[in-house]
């Protein structure tokens, strides 16, 4: 048995949330029901893992639907899609499996009521992001990205009375906080999203690592580098007084350097991240040293989706 070097605080909540959960379940279900391939347009979800596990059992993953056969069966990611993208699907007469979360989905639904009532959207996102694509084709010509602080000093509204921010689901809860500060000190009128649009499972996961950080030295986070929220999860880490962070897909990619002179050290996933993948990273940090686990509690998830509609089974018909 290793020598005793230290203790491990272990956040919770951590990894899968509900709507990653259900997407992957989703294409799960599509396989048994329909047989291989199903198609997925794009990562289901943003993790390598995941990924490589579902195309084991016959997934494809393609970027877009004209990849995808006509008349097959595709899968839309848990970041959701445009109206484009359907549009294009029901022209190839692709067979759809909608697994967007249902609060991307809420977040569509803003953007398209704000669209209708005339509103200029301000939507803070990163530029590039799938979730971030999804949601600007709502309402396109009413929507304008704000990427960071950068961002603030160019946006242009007709109206600075009926302007409105939104955000991508994914966020680190602090900063956007003072994107939308800069925000309304350019447009006073500003105003909100009806609830919030940083989702449940991004500020639990954020939470939990704010109240551990202070006292680590290094905090491991396991997430891929395409996982908005597990990259933020490193950033939340290091502001709240973590010494160190690192993403890391798997326990083999953690360097034996970083444990240094340390004495706790702070593990949390994303919520792309199956609980194996944290297992073994416990596993690894227990045969040099760190075997001690104290789990920090932020808040206690229950929340659970329904599978798309899509896999519901259907009523026998009535005799
Ligand atoms: Fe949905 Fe939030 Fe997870 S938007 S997919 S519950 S990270």
């Amino acid at each position: 048995m290793a020598e005793q070097r230290g203790r491990v605080l272990l956040a919770d909540p951590r990894g899968y949330c509900a709507g990653v959960d259900r997407a992957v379940i989703a294409v799960e279900r599509a396989l048994e029901i329909h047989g291989a391939p199903v198609y997925v347009r794009k990562q289901i979800v943003h993790n390598k893992h995941v990924v490589a596990t579902l195309e084991r059992k016959g997934a494809v993953f393609v970027e877009e639907t004209d990849e995808v056969p006509e008349g097959s069966v595709v899968v839309f990611s848990a970041h959701g899609v445009s109206p484009a993208v359907h549009e294009q699907a029901r022209e190839r007469q692709l067979r759809t499996i909608d697994a967007t979360c249902p609060l991307v989905t809420k977040v569509h639904m803003e953007a398209k009521r704000f669209a209708r009532d005339d509103y200029d959207i301000l939507l803070i996102g990163h530029r590039g992001h799938e979730e971030v694509e999804g949601t600007m084709g709502e309402a396109p010509a009413h929507t304008q990205l704000v990427d960071g602080a950068d961002d603030v000093a160019s946006v242009q509204v007709r109206d600075p009375d009926k302007v409105v921010w939104l955000s991508q689901t994914t966020l680190s809860v602090d900063e956007t906080l003072a994107t939308v500060d800069q925000l309304k000190g350019r447009f006073p009128g500003l105003q909100a999203p009806p609830s919030d649009d940083i989702c449940y499972a991004t500020q639990n996961r954020q939470q939990a690592v704010k109240q551990m950080a202070a006292d680590c030295d290094l905090v491991v986070v396991v997430g891929s580098t395409n996982s908005s929220n597990s990259v933020r999860l490193v950033e939340v880490a290091l502001e709240a007084g973590a010494r160190d962070s690192h993403l890391v897909d798997y326990a083999t990619e953690i360097d034996e350097a970083w444990l240094d002179g340390v004495s706790t050290v702070g593990v949390t996933s994303g919520a792309s991240v199956p609980e194996i993948l944290v297992s073994e990273v416990l596993d690894w940090l227990a045969a040099r040293g760190y075997a001690d686990v104290e789990t920090v509690v932020a808040a206690e998830e229950r929340l659970v989706f329904a599978l798309p509609h899509e896999l519901k089974p259907r009523r026998a018909a009535l005799a």
